[in-house]
């Protein structure tokens, strides 16, 4: 019977490796470890990135190797929800690329007015800022009561700032800019209370919201969609891994179901690119034909 794989002895033995060959054997077990003691799957992240950002956990922990980083990590879960914080940087704003807002405002809107109920599905929701303002949008729009929004993140600690739903008033200013670039229609203030732990947003914008973690790399899909919004997600992740999310969301989506990903990602030369055509080319907003 033949020895499996992992048994076989490595091509070099006895120190032919030069460092960095060593340090990526490091990375290739400390996420290796990571995936099998915690399931979270960064093994097909984009390198550079990833390396930038465990740099940094070494440094913040104080230790000397990614092999000792990966060693506090199977042994010390709060290393591990610090290690998620930083590798999945969750850096988002309300209205963020208002051009988006208003191709959507002036695309989407109108196609979900013919609908009598529509699901929209934001992956990679963040801290919710995203949320609330497609929420707004919607509300301006005489859609959002017939509308349910599914906000998923593979990480809990931002979906738990996301229900509370209270952003920094210092941001306030920005957002009330994009909100006008956006196409917004009321005062923006009217949305918020402002508080003395930030900007509370009303509650009734999150009415038609389901919050859940989800882990784009590994979860299946879980319901049909007629909008699914992503932006500022697959940045992070290498070409497989961006292959293997796009089906999750082909498979997701209903036929004629818009696919919104913003200007800095494409569906271009993905195995689905022609499964789509572009009601915005510049914003990247797609519908699924085929
Ligand atoms: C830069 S934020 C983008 C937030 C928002 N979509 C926006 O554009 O403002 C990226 C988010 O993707 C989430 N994320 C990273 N990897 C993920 C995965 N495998 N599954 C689901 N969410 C993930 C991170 O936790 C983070 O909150």
């Amino acid at each position: 019977m033949a020895a499996p794989e992992w048994s076989q002895p490595p091509a070099v033995v006895g120190g032919g490796e030069s460092p960095d060959d060593v340090e990526q054997l490091e990375l290739e077990l400390l996420l290796e470890a990571v995936y099998r003691r915690y399931g979270y799957d960064f093994r097909q992240y984009a390198p550079a990135s990833l390396r930038r950002r465990l740099r940094r956990r070494q440094d913040a922990e104080d230790v000397a190797t990614l092999s000792q980083l990966q060693d506090r990590l199977l042994h010390d879960p709060a290393c591990m929800e610090r290690l998620l914080l930083d590798l999945s940087i969750s850096v988002t704003a309300m209205f963020r690329d208002p051009s988006f807002y208003l191709a959507f405002r002036s695309i989407v809107a109108p196609a979900l007015r013919t609908y009598p109920f529509t699901r929209l599905w934001c992956a990679g929701c963040s801290t919710g800022e995203e949320v609330y303002s497609l929420a707004i949008l919607l509300q301006e729009e005489g859609v959002y009561e017939r509308t349910r929004i599914y906000a998923t993140d593979i990480n809990e600690q931002v979906l738990d700032a996301a229900r509370a739903g209270v952003f920094p008033l210092d941001k306030m200013k920005q957002y009330t800019q994009n909100y006008i670039r956006a196409g917004g229609t009321r005062e923006f203030s009217s949305y918020y209370v402002a508080a003395y732990e930030g900007a509370r947003f009303s509650r009734s914008l999150i009415d038609n919201v389901v919050f859940a973690q989800h882990n784009l790399a590994m979860d299946r899909s879980f319901n049909e969609f007629n909008v699914i919004v992503c932006r500022n997600v697959l940045i992070y992740f290498d070409k497989a891994l961006q292959d293997h999310v796009h089906g999750l969301f082909y498979e997701s989506l209903e036929h004629l179901g818009v696919l919104a990903l913003g200007h800095k990602e494409s569906v271009a030369f993905t195995a689905h690119a022609d499964r789509y055509e572009p009601l915005d080319a510049v914003e990247r907003i797609y519908r699924k034909v085929r």
